[in-house]
């Protein structure tokens, strides 16, 4: 337990907003407090918030895990490997995921001691004029600190459906109840085709749950480019995701069987029943038992804490940075604005560049995308030149089985300035940072068309979609495209 009882700065919340703050805050000289109220369920305490702990990293040891499976099942004999009769040991499959996620989580505190800053676990909360109130865990020790600049890196919590679907934590679950299943659903209804959905539903699907998913919006993940996130539901179609679009669950009933959803498709009404119900609707600021008001922190009418362009908030000395502010809910938009705010503080000038912000969906094939889609392209007033290439025509893909998506630019017609990069195929996640680095260098497609990419690499594919927006693809058929409706 922490002696002191001042700080330059004193961060609440230890997820991706709050812990690299905290470290780069230190590294800067400022001394350090970072207080986390993440508790596992098991009791333990753990930093690394959300994304650690219950999000990103478990999400994705789990993706790992069940495309094994269904590579295994379905492509294996491709390669002239014959693996008998396959196991499915969901216990240890569970527990390399937890091993994996706590690994990464007490890196955070081995960070914190590399870098001196104090990691304390318990509950913070705003007590105004530069102070705040600390709850230990176990609620019988509360002390008060004060700091010069205080930050708010609560995050967010998942929204429930209370009057529809409220969860049980047993049969109508919200994510993390998703990450824990001990055997695989026979039947999983999922409301909300949100990456969420998609993400998780592809987990239980291949390792053997009959999913469907549920979306009350006609169109497929819209801020997806148009073109990319239709051929996204085809595959996922293809893999036997059954997902409704357009389809308002109107009624849920959890009896002791499991769960019957009522759903509503263009005035007729279907009932279903499942295992196991995932509501998977969208994420809400978390800022409970905060004493926002107290301290003179507005927050929005969606829950929001308000901030400036430099993450000010309403009160003096106060900031917030991450999920609670709004904006794309991403660990690595939280961890930019967090580093950035601490060089602020520090007096450098440091900004995030919100025009280049990945996203990944980590199905197979990936989805990654930055900047504008097509149609975004074109309400914003540009002429627009777009070039595409298919992983039909990369031998790696095909090496690799996986010979399946597609890599779209899309360039300003008159100054061929890179505007977006599009992308479903495999392993698009790591392909992404270069098209990242195009538009943050302001990029031109021949600057990548001048590039030159290994041979034979998935990278190709992002090199001919440049060379296609010029029509000058080697190895496809891709005409130049010259848009401006
Ligand atoms: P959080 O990670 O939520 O951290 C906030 C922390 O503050 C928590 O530890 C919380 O306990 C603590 N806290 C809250 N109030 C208090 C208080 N009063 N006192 C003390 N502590 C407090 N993003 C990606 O970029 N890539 C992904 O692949 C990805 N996958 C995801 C998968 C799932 C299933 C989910 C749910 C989310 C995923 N996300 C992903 C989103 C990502 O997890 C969040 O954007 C990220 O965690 C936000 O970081 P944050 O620090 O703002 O909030
Ligand atoms: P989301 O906002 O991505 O999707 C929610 C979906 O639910 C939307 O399509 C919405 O139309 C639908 N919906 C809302 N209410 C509904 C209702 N009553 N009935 C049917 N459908 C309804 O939210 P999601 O999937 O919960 O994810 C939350 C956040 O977590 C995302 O914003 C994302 O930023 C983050 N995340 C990021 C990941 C990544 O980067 N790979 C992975 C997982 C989560």
């Amino acid at each position: 337990m922490s002696e002191k009882n001042d700080y330059d700065v004193i961060v609440i919340g230890g997820g991706p907003g709050g812990y690299p703050t905290a470290i780069r805050a230190a590294q800067l000289g400022m001394t350090t407090l970072c207080i986390d109220g993440w508790v596992n369920k098991d009791g333990s305490p753990s930093f690394g918030g959300t994304c650690l702990n219950a999000g990103c990293i478990p999400s994705k040891a789990l993706l790992e895990s069940s495309e094994l499976y269904h590579r295994a099942q379905h492509e294996l004999h491709l390669h002239g490997i014959g693996v008998g009769k396959l196991d499915l040991d969901i216990g240890r499959m569970q527990a390399r995921k937890q091993a994996v996620s706590r690994a990464n989580a007490g890196g955070v505190k081995l960070l914190f001691q590399a870098n001196r800053v104090t990691g304390m676990h318990g509950h913070g909360r705003l007590l105004g004029n530069g102070q705040v109130g600390f709850m230990a865990l176990d609620g019988t020790q509360e002390r008060t600190f004060s700091a010069k600049h205080i930050i708010i890196a609560t995050g967010s919590a998942p929204v429930e459906l209370t009057s529809l679907a409220p969860f049980d934590g047993k049969q109508v679950v919200d994510s993390w109840g998703a990450l824990d299943f001990e055997v695989v659903p026979k039947r999983l209804g999922i409301i909300g085709s949100g990456i969420i959905g998609i993400e998780l539903g592809s987990v239980w699907s291949r390792l053997g749950a009959q999913t469907v998913i549920f979306e009350a919006l006609p169109d497929f993940l819209p801020a997806v480019d148009k073109q990319i996130a239709s051929e996204a539901l085809r595959a996922f179609a293809k893999q036997g995701l059954d997902v409704r679009l357009g389809s308002e669950v109107v009624d849920v009933k959890v009896n002791k069987k499991g769960v019957s959803v009522q759903s509503n498709v263009g005035g007729q009404n279907t009932s279903e029943s499942f295992d196991k119900l995932i509501v998977a609707v969208g994420r809400r600021p978390y800022t409970d038992g905060l004493d926002c008001s107290a301290a003179g922190v507005e927050i929005d009418v969606r829950g929001f804490v308000k901030i400036d362009a430099n993450y000010r908030t309403t009160a003096k000395g106060v900031y917030a940075v991450g999920d609670v502010t709004g904006g794309a809910m991403l660990a690595h938009k939280a961890i930019e604005e967090g580093v950035v705010l601490a060089e602020q503080l520090a007096g450098q000038k440091s900004e995030v560049n919100y025009q280049a912000v990945p996203s990944v969906i980590y199905t197979a094939p990936e989805l990654a995308w930055v900047g504008l889609t097509e149609e975004q392209a074109r309400q914003a007033g540009h002429e627009v030149k777009v070039g595409t290439s298919s992983f039909l025509a990369n031998g790696r893909a095909r090496a690799m089985e996986q010979a399946v998506g597609t890599v779209k630019i899309i360039s300003d017609a008159k100054s061929d300035r890179i505007l977006g990069v599009h992308m479903i195929g495999p392993y698009v996640s790591e392909l992404l940072a270069e098209a990242v680095l195009a538009l943050e260098f302001a990029a031109t497609s021949a600057d990548i068309q001048l590039t030159m990419h290994a041979h034979p690499t998935l990278s190709e594919t992002l090199h001919e979609a440049a060379l296609a927006v010029d029509g000058h693809a080697i190895h496809s058929a891709n005409k130049p495209t010259r848009k401006s409706e």
